[in-house]
């Protein structure tokens, strides 16, 4: 258990919205066979101009108003991404400017694919409770139509782009994650990637050429271990805490796909109407997923102290985890 809890939330999706009705004009696919297939209505595309640390800079502005407190109280900026503004600097540290942050507090990004706020969370509890910082601010945000292959019709309608983000911090009263699970595994690395732009194949006209710098995913192996882990990561999760999805009064899954969200409810034992169903209106935002559904939970009133939450997150690595907060 830690003893830390989320004081603030705040999301933001770019203006622009491409309908999968937009999509049946440019390729071949129809709005029946998204929708049915995954759940997807519509996603948020980022504009030309607007990177991922622009975006989360304006969530990280509602979130820290949430908290009550100013960006300079803050001890430590945490980005998950796997779209960051560049290789280096950090992401993190582009928000740290954007915030006006001149307070020299460490900022970085983390890289655990669609699992990445939800490591993060498990990495600030660590460091809260081992008294290395008080405030975090973390945060999970993608740009994933910038990595899209729009010739690839198997991907291209899965993905959008937004940013949430949370402030965490030291809990004194009964706020806390009561219990959390975590795991990868490497050897499943190359059945979702972005082959190109890394030091095994760095840019090159024929990368470019040959559109290895976008999301590549056999989709139906991930599928399979999706299912599988989401459901291990939401029972093991509720074991580790004495619970069971009849305790859960809200349960915010990574949102890839409406079919695993109903094979693993199904599993855990945990009504639809309990489940934080957000991948209509933003399809799967990788990192960016869990802390946005958050925040529209929290600001919907879905969420309110004392609550039970499950979290359960899957991703490229493979990577995979859950935890139980009470709010
Ligand atoms: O976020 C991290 C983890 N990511 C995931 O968990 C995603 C996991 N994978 C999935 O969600 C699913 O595998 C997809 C949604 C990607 C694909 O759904 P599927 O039910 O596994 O479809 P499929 O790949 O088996 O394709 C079925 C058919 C194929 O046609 P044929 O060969 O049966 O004639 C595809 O060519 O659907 C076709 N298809 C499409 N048709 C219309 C594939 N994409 C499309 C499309 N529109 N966009």
């Amino acid at each position: 258990m830690f003893k830390v809890k989320i004081t603030g939330t705040g999301s933001y999706l770019p203006k622009k919205v491409l309908t999968n009705f937009d999509l049946e004009k440019t390729m071949d696919t129809s709005d029946e066979w998204i929708r049915t297939r995954t759940g997807i209505r519509e996603r948020h595309i980022a504009a030309d101009d607007e990177a991922t640390s622009d975006i989360v800079a304006k969530a990280a502005e509602k979130a820290i108003d949430m908290a009550g407190i100013t960006p300079k109280d803050i001890d430590l900026i945490m980005v998950a991404t796997i779209t960051p503004d560049n290789a280096f600097p950090a992401t993190a540290c582009w928000v740290q400017k954007h915030l006006g942050i001149d307070t020299e507090i460490p900022a970085f990004d983390i890289g655990a694919a669609c699992s990445g706020y939800l490591y993060g969370l498990i990495v600030s509890a660590g460091m809260i409770e081992g008294g290395l910082v008080d405030r975090i601010l973390l945060c999970g945000a993608e740009t994933l139509t910038k990595i899209t292959n729009w010739d690839d019709r198997s991907t291209c309608v899965l993905f959008g782009d937004g940013a949430g983000c949370t402030v965490v911090e030291k809990s004194d009263g009964d706020s806390a994650i009561l219990s959390s699970y975590w795991g990868a595994d490497g050897r499943l690395g190359d059945l979702l990637i972005q082959p190109a732009g890394g030091s095994r194949m760095p840019a090159s006209h024929k990368t470019v050429d040959e559109n290895l710098h976008t999301v590549s995913m056999a989709g139906n192996d991930v599928y399979k271990y999706a299912v599988s882990k989401m459901k291990e990561s939401a029972m093991e999760a509720l074991r580790r805490a004495n619970l069971t999805g009849d305790d859960v009064d809200l349960y915010i899954p990574h949102q890839a796909n409406i079919r695993i969200i109903e094979a693993t409810i199904k599993r855990a034992g945990i009504p639809m109407e309990k489940t934080s169903v957000t991948i209509d209106h933003i399809a799967n935002i990788s990192a960016a997923t869990v802390p946005i559904s958050l925040d529209e939970a929290v600001r919907e009133g879905r969420l309110n102290r004392g609550d039970i939450l499950l979290l359960t997150v899957f991703g490229g690595g493979f990577t995979w985890g859950g935890a139980v907060l009470k709010w």
